[in-house]
């Protein structure tokens, strides 16, 4: 038995981005497939190719599939890779509009946070938000994102900032519907009230928090906010390297407001991404480009925040793997517009469209060392979009999304 997708006017597979790990991305490498359908079984693709092969593929493959029992024909539509965003602070409590109403007039983020706005906001609203209440507000948020086609979504943890409420924001997200769920502990966000130093955040977190985190398995990864008078050093060096002695992987929130050697830990560590990245001189993004981390870039928030843009064009020439994401979070980046992220990208980092295409996907796969997605190639997982646009036309207008359709694992999704 198998399932069909035919009438695909055009399909991208991402082959050649994927086999070259995301790396230098042409437009030959998105693999595009004229006239194409696929058959697809138990949330894995079959076969993918062009429709008059169809025939010939079915009799080709094991008995048991030759029977297709559903179909869905996408009358000339694109079918691309689901979107991955592999950065979301996505499970808060509460709203900063007050205070962006504040930057508006010219009060920043930072003088903002000194006086007990900014996270710290976000944390007491939190803290105080019920389970139940955060779980309905997070699951209107990732059906946003689901309707935009996002079939992977990461969310990070660190509005709690204790044991209890970092529980309780990561149990929230794992119980969220629609898109697969990453979850990242990101204790290491802030610190707060209740502790002197980062430092003896930090070590309150490695003794207490990760152990807990790690036995009731709420996350495999863990992230951390490194920023000069932050966490930074060796304080933030010796917490990673606790967290991947007890078996996490790491990810780091690097260099945004300043060059504080987050970008160098994270490739010394072998982090899977380096997210920001925007204060890098020539040795950070040799560093990262001839690295396994991938170069994390969120332009939305860099608009929000009306700081620079990341040094895409480099990190890329120089061989990065790049991926892009939203950074959602009521802060720093409220919105989860995929769409624009992309459109900054190509205005305002020079990244070309099939660069765009490949790190909302590949890129970002790998930067979730997810292998089995990203790219549409037979044994993968079936999450993808039918998008009623022609690929040339993505990330070139913004505000509606074209997706009519996504599936996750397989399954056709309620858009
Ligand atoms: O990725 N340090 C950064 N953390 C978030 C902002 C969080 C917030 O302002 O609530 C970021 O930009
Ligand atoms: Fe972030």
């Amino acid at each position: 038995m198998s399932a069909l997708i035919r009438g695909i006017g055009t399909l991208l597979s991402l082959e050649g981005a994927w086999k070259k790990s995301g790396r230098f991305v042409q437009t030959e490498d998105l693999g595009l497939i004229s006239k194409a359908a696929l058959l697809m079984d138990q949330g894995r693709l079959l076969w993918v190719g062009p429709e008059k092969k169809l025939k010939s593929a079915l009799a080709n493959l094991p008995r048991q599939y030759q029977k297709v029992t559903r179909e869905w024909d996408v009358q000339g539509k694109t079918v691309l890779p689901g979107w991955i965003d592999g950065h979301t602070h996505l499970v808060y409590g509460g709203q900063r509009w007050d205070e962006f109403e504040l930057r508006c007039q010219g009060v920043s983020y930072q003088e903002i946070a000194r006086q007990g706005g900014g996270i710290l906001s976000t944390v007491k609203a939190t803290r105080a938000a019920t389970k139940q209440s955060l779980k309905e507000i997070s699951q209107k948020r990732v059906d946003e994102f689901l309707r935009q086609g996002v079939t992977t979504l990461e969310i990070k943890s660190g509005y709690a900032l204790d044991l209890k409420g970092e529980i309780k924001q990561l149990e929230v997200a794992r119980s969220l519907e629609g898109p697969q769920i990453i979850t990242t502990f990101l204790g290491a966000h802030a610190k707060p009230p209740e502790f002197e130093t980062h430092e003896s955040y930090l070590q309150f977190l490695s003794e207490k928090v990760l152990p807990q985190i790690q036995k009731k398995k709420l996350a495999d990864r863990v992230d951390i906010f490194i920023e000069k008078n932050f966490f930074e050093g060796e304080m933030a060096k010796n917490y990673l390297r606790r967290a991947q002695d007890l078996g996490f992987s790491l990810v780091v929130h690097a260099d945004q407001l300043s060059l504080s050697g987050g970008t160098q830990i994270a490739v010394e560590l072998g982090a899977l991404s380096a997210d920001h990245v925007i204060q890098l001189g020539p040795v950070e993004i040799q560093r990262l480009a001839q690295s396994e981390t991938v170069a994390m870039l969120l332009p939305l928030a860099d608009l929000y925040m009306k700081c620079e843009y990341p040094p895409a064009r480099e990190l890329i020439d120089h061989g990065a793997c790049v991926a892009l994401a939203t950074d959602y979070n009521p802060g720093s980046c409220p919105s989860m517009d995929l769409s624009l992220v992309g459109l900054l990208a190509r205005l305002y980092m020079k990244m070309s469209l099939p660069e765009v295409i490949a790190a909302w996907t590949v890129g970002a796969a790998k930067a979730l060392a997810l292998r089995d997605r990203g790219s549409l190639l037979a044994g993968f997982r079936a999450d993808l979009q039918v998008v009623d646009l022609d690929w040339r036309g993505l990330f070139y207008q913004t505000g509606t999304s074209p997706v009519t359709q996504a599936f996750v694992g397989g399954k056709s999704m309620p858009l």
